[in-house]
């Protein structure tokens, strides 16, 4: 049985690029022996595997809301790191959290991972925003419309520590990048690459061209994934400690806190991709072409990586995270995932 003092974590998306590096810096935390961490997962021949990091692994997912809902009342701290825009598991693990204030009269943890997709807008990669949104500015956030994308879930969570018997934060990445690496991908239970980089990198090789929304104008920070981890980890640090103010780290509505250090526009990301595949006798051109509608349909599902999504990081920044890789290293990162996606 645990015993007092210990600190029960909850991560849900431990098998993913973002839950993955998080749970490995967890276990690499200086008081990761006062940890019990438990994970959910979907993949049974996983489970030993994380058992032997100390970790326990319980079989289930985003549907089985009343196994989320136990694991979420048994935790101080949950991680959720799975899918973002389940409002149905947000309000199990919500559930739970509010059973475990009712029962220990302390307010739980709960760290959610959206992305700063939030703040987009139509550009349609035809121009840069001059909107730049600062997480630190509460009314600036609170302006978003119910209707942009994860917000509702995100609502969700602030309304809860509105009610106080959750104290929430929301970490908002931006473009990661990087292969992720680490004792979980070491054991071949975490996924290693990332999203957007990744997908315009599949679609370019598929279509044996770089490509890019509209002009690829817009504008779009990014992080890399060893920064972002670290930011969870500076986000857990501040909220679990006495601040020297005797106050309280911002949660709730002043509790946003974005991942970005530098930006780009989409052009630089693929004017890249495409320069790499060109280089490699696989691109028809070093200039990247514009994605035709169907494309994007075809590859994105629609033309996100089109949007205006600009922040500055200055809350995560104020907590004391300290990212340390730039864009240069953003756009050096791309000539490594298109080799892997080429020996994949
Ligand atoms: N990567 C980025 O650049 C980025 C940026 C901003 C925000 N985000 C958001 O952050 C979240 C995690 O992203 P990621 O890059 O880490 O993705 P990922 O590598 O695909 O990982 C997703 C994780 O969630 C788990 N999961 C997904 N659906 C689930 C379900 N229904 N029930 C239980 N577990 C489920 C996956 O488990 P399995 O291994 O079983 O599939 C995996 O562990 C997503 O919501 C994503 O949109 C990502």
């Amino acid at each position: 049985m645990p015993q007092p003092g210990n600190t029960h974590i909850f991560l849900t998306g431990a098998t993913g690029y973002i839950g993955g590096s998080v749970l490995a810096n967890l276990l690499n935390h200086p008081k990761s022996d006062s940890f019990h961490i438990t994970v959910l997962i979907r993949s049974e021949e996983k489970l030993p595997k994380f058992r032997s990091v100390g970790v326990k692994a319980v079989i289930g997912s985003h549907s089985d809301t009343t196994l989320l809902s136990k694991l979420a009342s048994e935790a101080d701290v949950v991680f959720a790191c799975a899918d973002a825009d389940n409002l149905d598991a947000a309000k199990a693990i919500l559930s739970g959290l509010q059973k475990r204030y009712d029962a220990k009269g302390r307010a739980s943890i709960l760290i959610h991972t959206p992305g700063i997709a939030v703040l987009g807008d139509n550009a349609a990669g035809k121009y840069g925003t001059e909107t730049i949104y600062s997480d630190l500015n509460v009314e600036q956030i609170e302006s978003l419309k119910p209707t942009q994308m994860h917000r509702e879930v995100d609502l969700e969570i602030v309304s809860a520590d509105q009610k106080g018997f959750v104290k929430t934060f929301i970490v908002l990445p931006s473009t990661i990048y990087g292969i992720a690496s680490g004792p979980l991908v070491d054991l071949g239970v975490q996924h290693s690459h990332s999203q957007q980089i990744p997908a315009l990198v599949k679609a370019s090789l598929d279509r044996g061209q770089g490509g890019m929304v509209g002009e690829g104008k817009n504008l779009w920070p990014n992080v890399h994934v060893d920064d972002i981890s670290d930011l969870f980890i500076a986000v857990y640090d501040a909220a679990t400690k006495n601040q020297p103010t005797g106050g309280q780290v911002g949660h709730g509505l002043e509790g946003f806190y974005f991942g970005e250090n530098g930006e780009h526009r989409l052009y630089d990301i693929s004017k890249t991709v495409s320069q790499v595949l060109y280089d490699l006798g696989k691109g028809k051109s070093p200039e990247p072409t514009t994605f035709t509608e169907e494309e994007l349909l075809k590859y994105f599902g629609g033309a996100y990586l089109g949007s205006n999504s600009r922040c500055r990081a200055e809350r995560s920044r104020s907590i004391g995270w300290n990212p340390k890789y730039t864009t240069q290293d953003m756009l050096a990162s791309i000539k490594p995932e298109v080799e892997a996606s080429l020996s994949g």
